[in-house]
């Protein structure tokens, strides 16, 4: 039966440090709110039956929300009748030791370092994966996108990587966020699990001056030495070990310390690349969509390209350039 859908609806979740959420993907800036369960008494269960809801009702023809309505995820096709979750967003905390100008969690954490380990205001994950997979609600090749915070401070990420890892007839795919300051080595056991698996760091920067105005810490050389261990640990994994560079206006917007950047990672050995810009405009670029960006986005590509590397890039950045606006809805509208 083809009926239009997305898939996130389809077999996604996102457990974020407030709510969890149906929907996985950013969409544009656009939150909505009343697509996310807030981790009160019976989340799992209300989570559960709000997503076969959804499903039911697209296959009636009815998307779940207004948002889905100019979201470029939806597609019309014949969606898989096994609908255990697939995308799991795992974002439940904001601990970090870095202070980036530009982090997506700055509305929550007021720019303060959240350290504690201990005693965390938020959700314990732990139980409610052992119970998805207790249930059977975890597909064998699920892919995971681990962000938060930050991993290495987060304090049950261990527990929780063990479990998902010692997985019998799975293998599961991630993408590891983490700012590499401190080396963890279940995210080498993982890259060398699954193909699927990357281990992103944001360096945003060519060199230690810039690296303390962009993340306001001055462990640039930790950063590199770390890429230089997970690259090792990789094997012949390296090309997932990703270096990226986030372009935030007035700070890193030279070419000169992007070709500073690109050298270094040839230097170490890195193989990927992942070119970005700020996009979460909210916070420290509130609605404008600066042209420069979009120029050394493409600047940036095309040194890439030039120097040999692969790369990863976020599909919504050229809609976002391209329309000058930081909502990927309007592409959807004008077509
Ligand atoms: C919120 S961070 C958390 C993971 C980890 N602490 C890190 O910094 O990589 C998740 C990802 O979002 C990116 N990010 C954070 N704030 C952003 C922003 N305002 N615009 C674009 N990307 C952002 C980071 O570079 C990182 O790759
Ligand atoms: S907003 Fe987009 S990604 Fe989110 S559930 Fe709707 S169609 Fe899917
Ligand atoms: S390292 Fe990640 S979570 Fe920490 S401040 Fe930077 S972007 Fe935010």
């Amino acid at each position: 039966m083809k009926y239009k859908s997305c898939k996130y609806i389809q077999g996604g979740i996102a457990f974020r440090h407030d709510a969890v959420s149906l929907c996985n993907k950013l969409c544009g800036t656009k939150r909505y709110e009343k697509f996310n369960i807030p981790y009160t008494e019976n989340f799992y269960e209300k989570f559960i039956s709000v997503r076969e809801e959804a499903i039911e009702n697209c296959k009636k023809g009815t998307l779940p929300h207004e948002g889905c309505l100019s979201c470029p995820y939806v597609e019309e096709k014949e969606w898989d009748e096994d609908t255990r979750f697939k995308e799991i967003e795992i974002t439940h905390w904001v601990h970090c030791n870095c202070g980036c100008c530009y982090c997506a969690m700055l509305p929550v954490t007021k720019g303060k370092m959240v350290k504690s380990k201990q005693n965390s205001p938020y959700i314990e994950l732990f139980p409610i994966i052992k119970r998805m997979l207790k249930e059977n609600r975890i597909h064998p090749n699920a892919f995971f996108s681990v962000t938060g915070g930050e991993l290495t401070m987060l304090k049950e990420f261990p527990d929780i990587m063990k479990l998902l890892l010692k997985q019998k007839d799975a293998s599961y795919g991630f993408c590891l966020q983490s700012n590499g300051i401190k080396y963890e080595k279940l995210l080498s056991k993982a890259v060398l699990k699954d193909r699927r698996t990357s281990i992103v760091i944001s360096i945003d920067a060519g060199s230690r001056e810039m690296f303390k105005l962009m993340k306001r810490k001055d462990n640039y050389n930790d950063v590199i030495k770390n890429l230089k261990h997970y690259l090792k640990d990789a094997k012949s994994n390296q090309d997932r070990i990703v270096a990226k560079y986030i372009i935030v206006p007035n700070v890193n917007d030279t070419k000169e310390e992007i070709d500073k950047w690109i050298k270094t990672c040839k230097e170490i050995g890195i193989k990927t690349l992942q070119p970005s810009i700020e996009f979460c405009s909210q916070v420290v670029n509130p609605g404008t969509f600066k042209e420069k960006q979009g120029e050394l986005y493409h600047y940036m590509k095309e040194q890439i390209i030039a120097n040999g590397f692969e790369m990863i890039t976020y599909d919504f950045l050229e809609s976002i350039i391209k329309n000058k606006s930081f909502d990927i809805t309007i592409k959807a509208e004008k077509e």
